[in-house]
C-alpha cells in the first residue's frame, strides 16, 4: 500500500563509504543521487508527501570538513534541482532552523521554496538543520508569545509541517532502531520500518518492498 506521507531517516551514508574505503564525503555523495531517484519513484508510485532527514541539529557538531561537505551537496542539490521539480509539479519546503545554516544556503532554499511554491503533484519536505525537540519548543515559544492555551490542530499550524497530514510509513536505512530527533510530534502513529541497508544501498525496489509491508500492518490508533 503506498503511504500518503513517507517520512525517511537516510541513514548510513558515512558507514557505506567506509566499506568501499572510500571518504565520507563519497558516501553523502551517494546519498544524495539516492535520494533523488528514491524521492522520484516515491511520487511516481502516488505518494503526496515525502519528508526526508538530511541533516540534524546534532549533526551540525560533526567536524568542520564533513560540515563543509554536506553544505556543499545542498547547494549542489538546489542549483541542479529546482528547476526539476518545477517540471515534476513537487514543491519544496525546508523544516529546521535556517538560523543554524550559512547564509547562501538559507537564501538557495528561500529561492527554491519561492520557485516551487505552485507545484501541485507532491510536496518534498528536506529536513536541513532540524531537531525535533528544538522544533516543538519553539512552537511552545510562539504559543507561550502568543498568550494562550492551544489544541491539537493549532500546536500543529506552529510546526514546520504545518498544513501536512502526519507521516504514515517511517523508513530508517542504517541498521539503527531510533528516531534520532526526528519529527517526535508527528510521529505519535506513525510506522516504523526500519532496514539494514545503508541509505546510499536502499534501492527504489526496497521502498516498493517496505510500501508492500506497510499494506500487512493493521492500524488500530488505539482503538479495538
Ligand atoms: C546520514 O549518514 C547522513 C547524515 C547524518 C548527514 P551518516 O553520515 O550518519 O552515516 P553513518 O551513520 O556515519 O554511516
Ligand atoms: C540521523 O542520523 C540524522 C540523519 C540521517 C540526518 P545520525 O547518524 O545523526 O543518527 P545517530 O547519531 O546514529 O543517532
Ligand atoms: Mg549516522
Amino acid at each position: 500500500m503506498i503511504p500518503r506521507h513517507l517520512a525517511v531517516i537516510m541513514d548510513g551514508n558515512g558507514r557505506w563509504a567506509k566499506k568501499r574505503l572510500l571518504p565520507r564525503s563519497a558516501g553523502h555523495y551517494a546519498g544524495m543521487k539516492r535520494m533523488i531517484s528514491l524521492s522520484e519513484h516515491a511520487f511516481e508510485r502516488g505518494v503526496e508527501y515525502v519528508t526526508l532527514y538530511a541533516l540534524s541539529t546534532e549533526n551540525l557538531s560533526r567536524p568542520k570538513e564533513e560540515l563543509d561537505c554536506l553544505f556543499d551537496l545542498f547547494r549542489k542539490y538546489f542549483r541542479e534541482n529546482t528547476e526539476r521539480l518545477v517540471g515534476q509539479g513537487i514543491r519544496l519546503r525546508i523544516a529546521g532552523d535556517r538560523d543554524l545554516l550559512p547564509n547562501d544556503i538559507v537564501e538557495i532554499m528561500r529561492e527554491g521554496e519561492a520557485r516551487t511554491a505552485g507545484g501541485k503533484r507532491g510536496t518534498l519536505v528536506l529536513a536541513i538543520g532540524y531537531g525535533g525537540r528544538q522544533e516543538l519548543l519553539r512552537a511552545v515559544n510562539l504559543a507561550v508569545t502568543a498568550g494562550k492555551q492551544l489544541t491539537e490542530e493549532e500546536f500543529s499550524s506552529l510546526l514546520y509541517t504545518a498544513g501536512m497530514p502526519a507521516p504514515d510509513l517511517l523508513i530508517r536505512t542504517g541498521k539503527e532502531k531510533r528516531l534520532s530527533n526526528f519529527l517526535l510530534w508527528q510521529c505519535a502513529y506513525t510506522e516504523f520500518y526500519f532496514s539494514d541497508k545503508m541509505f546510499p544501498a536502499f534501492t527504489n525496489a526496497d521502498l516498493d518492498r517496505a510500501f508492500e509491508n506497510f499494506g500487512e500492518r493493521e492500524r488500530r490508533y488505539g482503538k479495538v
